[in-house]
């Protein structure tokens, strides 16, 4: 029956539409749809990605590999055919996501990639779609896709197919708003299968951390949990948080109004809200100061300090550091009262001054 369904044209295609329709029902029978914040210029922007991203850009990166490996490796056209399925299938899915896990991290880290990138994470609630809301620049340069076509290219057709659907099983689920590993961390007895399950594939939970606003909250890690399919990736790298619930908040912190034209189409359309990245001339300043800055705390909460040097908010984390490698340090105080930050961002017990900027001064 698996070599019959292998045999199927296009089996991949069928199963990956399928997995965005099953997802979309449950979804709309939970009462997602019905509630959902969800905008017309989200629904623009997710679906048309999700099209051209199956329709344009994957057919062009194929055709762009085999042309090249036609001309200059055309012995090696076939040349997985005669290997085992299995082992390619896992080379392929390693390779892929391994690819992807860095793709990903450069885009939180790389300015330019970040913009990109960010219509992602400017969504407010989760979603199948979400999955798919990228800039379409972003896809052209996605190493894995080109990874796809090469594999295509050399014979591994039919383990890139079945990868294919696996992959995006998990990330459609990871991404959804039915929390399929809610059941699991509240069952004693089906807790051990999620905590191996989520030590080797990504969850609702562990992705959902991922799109959380602020890592003021338990359950959010915005600058951690890049993987895709794999969370091995974030453990190997030292990337990965584990929870058991999920965030209350989604999104970035500072919330843009960019049209779907200026999220997909940048940096070729700009977008008009001055306040946003993706605006012509749009600048990040250094807002840190050879100074220290005195807040009043309270003992027990929680605080973001800023690590980036960009931020409004100072000596606080306003979310200014997407697109660099830097993240903001959480930390509680001892005592309520006025309190010394540093704001030179060089202090050696950050987030508390320590005087180091008088040294800066000279
Ligand atoms: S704004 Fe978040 S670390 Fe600077």
């Amino acid at each position: 029956m698996f070599k019959n369904l292998l045999a199927i044209e296009n089996f991949d295609v069928y199963f990956v539409i399928g997995i965005i329709i099953f997802f979309s029902l449950l979804e709309t029978v939970s009462g997602f749809l019905k509630n959902s914040n969800r905008k017309k210029d989200d629904w623009i922007q997710e679906i048309l990605s999700f099209v051209i991203l199956g329709n344009l850009i994957k057919p062009l990166i194929v055709f762009f590999v085999f042309s090249l490996g036609n001309i200059f490796l055309p012995e090696y056209r076939f040349v997985l055919t005669d290997l085992s399925f299995t082992g390619v299938l896992l080379g392929y899915l390693l390779v892929d996501d391994l690819l992807q896990y860095w793709y990903h991290r450069t885009a939180h880290e790389n300015p330019f990639l970040w913009k990109l990138h960010r219509p992602h994470h400017q969504a407010e609630e989760m979603g199948y779609l979400i999955s798919y809301r990228n800039a379409f620049i972003y896809y052209f340069l996605m190493p894995n896709i080109w990874w796809v076509a090469l594999i295509l290219f050399l014979g591994g057709a039919k383990p890139v197919a079945l990868g294919l659907i696996l992959k995006q099983l998990v990330i459609i689920g990871s991404h959804s708003r039915i929390k399929w590993d809610k059941p699991f961390y509240k069952n004693t007895l089906l807790l051990p299968i999620i905590k191996i399950l989520e030590r080797i594939i990504v969850t609702p939970t562990f992705h959902h951390s991922h799109h959380g606003t602020s890592k003021l909250e338990a359950s959010s890690d915005p600058n951690g949990n890049f993987g895709n399919m794999f969370s091995i990736w974030d453990q190997l790298f030292g990337t990965a948080t584990f929870h058991s619930t999920y965030p209350s908040a989604y999104g970035l912190q500072e919330k843009t109004t960019d049209s779907w034209k200026a999220s997909y189409f940048y940096p070729l359309v700009k977008s008009k809200d001055k306040k946003s990245e993706l605006s012509a001339g749009f600048k990040k300043h250094n807002t840190s100061t050879l100074s220290s800055i005195t807040v009043p705390l309270t003992k027990g909460e929680n605080y973001l300090w800023c690590a980036c040097g960009k931020s409004k908010t100072q000596p606080f984390c306003d979310g200014s550091h997407h697109g660099t490698k830097f993240k903001p340090q959480k930390f509680t105080v001892k005592r309520t009262g006025d309190i010394k930050l540093c704001n030179c961002k060089k202090s050696k017990r950050t987030p508390f001054c320590d005087d180091t900027h008088l040294n800066l001064l000279n």
